[in-house]
């Protein structure tokens, strides 16, 4: 892992645009988890690759679960409720607290030991909370330090079903006692003061398991508006027959509401903007956030509401809105708990004083949150007190005076990512200490929030962190990064570097092609009338794809401009993009991890990349450096010519019929006209990092 990443947001114009932010990480967990259970393969769509994720997936895998990504999809072999076999191993559940509890639960029956560990944090964690329950059923659990990780479960034939009231509301415990119940004959029943979470209930009907609910409203009840408010006081008592047979179903996972929030905050603060996030969980009780930006004034609206495995999901539209200050009552911190630190910087943007209680939880997440948010806002100006569960933050719409502002983030996400945001609509520029948590939770955030119109930008701040090694995360055993883009764009160079550093093969597609024009301009051809010689040029690039060597290809020697143009002109002929099509991707196929470049790659030859890449500059900006490049090679070149040539290139390339230059639509554009080659690298290198699919181990 990077030592750190700095990031910088600046005031931005309005925001715009309709994006999906990753999936919900309680459902993927889910997800994973269930299926698991199931008789039969399941689908899983949208699947949150974050890390917490990835280690319940190995964990499951480690039982004997069959659990694969293909292009996009995770496939789950489920083994059926009981059906685990005894992993070899311990289990590590990393950082994930919700992995590891769900899993103990969900192992926990089964008569062989199974040993759980997770990182130095996870080991600080209380673990009581379900080791109680688990041992009323007759678990048998052994830890090393009083009731935290690393420790032992261990069930047998004789255990029981019990009935848990929850001595505090904690979606987690309610969902090991049930996980452990699937697998108990007999019915378990949890009771919970008021309601939590309620995703594995959910998802446990959705696969066909019996739970039934019984909902006794102490307080007030559901309003019929737009979005139900979070209900207020009720106690609830689940009951989930044991020993289910669940049916494998395909799984959509929705987008995250806690993620969607960091967007949408972002529209209501930063003036002008209209954003729309598609398919984003609202389940009533993950909703408190909107709920109260709603009683604020926020001007959101929910559209297209539909179900996808047993949860409700809806497009979120969100404009620039006068907000002002309200108070929050206890009751609706479960529903929101992630998501104070952005309600605060909605809180400083908005008229008069936000009060939020019942925080008391926030003491004790990834960091102390409650005070990471506080000292975060005095910090930029904002008047905030954090009392010992309660928040208030005095905002200040029109005089708010924001300071150039250095914030630490304690490696909490969440505070990360809340900060950039109030940084977009800051008088100053806002800077976060380090970015490298964001991805677990959110890869891809700051590209998504660019994408939008935000201004971000990155720095590295450790010198050794450039000789760091990513490779890739257990689960993705190759990779793929493309990168297209027009001649001389620079996309060479950086595409080299990144290889590099990631220990991959680089591929310079256009050199084949460069070869095949070579081979066409030798059999004495006019190359203007190519076209005219289809078959030839087909036959010369099946010959080179047979012929070629991946090793030889980056030392020819066929860097000139009438080479460039000769190449240019048999790629139009599609006989000749066949004839490479296979060679490329026998090429991708060979390898553990490749990095190419080209002006197809991610949207014909690999349109399945990990990650995929748009960089561009302005026609001048490129004739400028391609004429240079001459240069500094022969003294007879003229600008002129350089710049005719590019674009007559870029528009045969642009508008030829067989695989035209354009870019992938999931890819990620830079525009490098006024950045230099560091730069550029930076920014990519930074997106490789955040898109979760890597773990950065090696170097200082
Ligand atoms: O990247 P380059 O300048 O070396 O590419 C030379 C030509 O090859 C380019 O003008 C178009 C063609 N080409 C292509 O059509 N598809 C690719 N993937 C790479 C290059």
């Amino acid at each position: 892992m990077p030592k750190s990443t700095q990031a910088t947001s600046s005031r931005s114009t309005s925001l715009h645009g309709t994006i999906t932010v990753p999936g919900d990480k309680s459902v993927s967990h889910r997800a994973l988890m269930l299926s698991s259970q199931a008789i039969g393969r399941t689908e899983i769509y949208g699947l949150l690759e974050g890390e917490d994720v990835l280690h319940t997936a190995a964990a499951l895998r480690a039982m004997g679960v069959g659990i694969e990504k293909r292009d996009k999809v995770w496939i789950v072999d489920g083994v059926g409720v009981g059906g685990l076999s005894a992993p070899s191993e311990v289990l590590d559940m990393g950082n994930s607290g919700t992995g590891a509890r769900l899993m103990m639960g969900l192992v926990a029956p089964y008569e062989f030991p199974v040993t759980f560990d997770g990182d130095a944090s996870l080991r600080k964690r209380p673990m009581g909370r379900v080791i109680i329950p688990l041992e009323k059923m007759g678990v048998v659990i052994t830890s090393a330090e009083g009731g935290k990780l690393p420790l032992t479960v261990q069930g047998g034939d004789n255990l029981v079903p019990i009935c848990y009231e929850l001595p505090v509301a904690s979606a987690q415990v309610k969902s090991c006692v049930l996980l452990a119940g699937l697998n108990i004959p007999g019915k378990t029943t949890v009771i919970e003061p008021e309601p939590t979470r309620d995703h594995t209930e959910r998802m446990l009907r959705y696969l066909g398991a019996e739970v039934v609910v019984e909902e006794q409203v102490l307080g007030t009840g559901f309003s019929e508006d737009a979005l139900q408010p979070v209900r207020e006081s009720c106690s609830l008592q689940i009951t989930l027959t044991g020993q289910p047979e669940l049916r494998a179903r395909n799984i959509e996972v929705p987008g995250d509401p806690s993620s969607a929030a960091f967007p949408i905050v972002a529209a209501l603060i930063v003036p002008g903007s209209e954003i729309t996030v598609r398919n984003v969980l609202i389940n009533s009780l993950r909703t408190g956030l909107y709920t109260t930006l709603i009683e604020m004034g926020a001007d959101i609206a929910f559209s297209n509401r539909r179900e996808l495995a047993g949860e409700e999901v809806a497009d979120i539209t969100a404009r620039h809105s006068k907000l002002k200050g309200i108070t929050v009552p206890a009751e609706r911190a479960p529903s929101m708990i992630d998501e104070y630190p952005i309600l605060a910087v909605a809180a400083s943007f908005a008229e008069g004083t936000t009060t939020m209680l019942g925080l008391k939880e926030l003491r004790v997440k990834e960091s102390d949150r409650l005070s990471a948010i506080a000292d975060g806002l005095k910090v930029c100006g904002v008047k905030a007190e954090a009392g010992e569960d309660s928040l208030v933050v005095d905002g200040n719409p029109s005089s708010i005076i924001h300071h150039p502002s250095s914030i630490r983030t304690h490696l909490d996400h969440r505070i990360a990512m809340s900060f950039l945001v109030l940084g977009l609509a800051a008088e100053n520029p806002v800077t976060v200490d380090d970015i490298a948590m964001i991805a677990t939770s959110f890869p891809g955030f700051v590209d998504l929030m660019r994408g939008l119109g935000a201004v971000i930008r990155f720095q590295e701040k450790v010198s050794g962190f450039k000789k760091n090694v990513l490779k890739p995360v257990p689960e993705t055993s190759s990779f793929i990064i493309a990168i297209d883009g027009p001649a001389a764009s620079g996309k060479g160079t950086v595409a080299r570097r990144i290889a590099e550093r990631l220990g991959a093969v680089y591929l310079d597609t256009g050199k084949i092609y460069r070869a095949v024009g070579v081979k066409l301009m030798q059999s004495s051809y006019d190359i203007g009338e190519a076209e005219d010689h289809a078959s030839l040029a087909a036959r010369h690039a099946i010959e080179i794809s047979k012929t070629l060597k991946i090793d030889e290809i980056q030392h020819l020697e066929l860097d000139n401009e009438s080479v460039g143009m000769a190449a240019s002109i048999v790629s139009a002929i599609p006989g000749v993009r066949a004839a490479l099509l296979d060679f490329q991707r026998a090429v991708v196929a060979s390898k553990q991890g490749a990095v190419l470049d080209g002006r197809d790659i991610g949207s014909v030859v690999c349109p399945d990349a990990d990650v995929k890449f748009y960089i561009t500059a302005s026609l001048e900006a490129r004739a400028k450096r391609r004429f240079n490049q001459l240069k500094s090679q022969t003294e007879s070149v003229i600008y002129g010519d350089v710049l005719q040539n590019l674009r007559e290139r870029d528009a045969r390339d642009k508008t030829r019929k067989a695989a035209p230059l354009q870019a992938a639509e999931d890819a990620i554009r830079i525009d490098t006209t006024d950045l230099n080659m560091d730069e550029v690298f930076d920014k990519m290198w930074n997106v490789i990092q955040g898109s979760g699919r890597w773990s950065v181990v090696g170097g200082q």
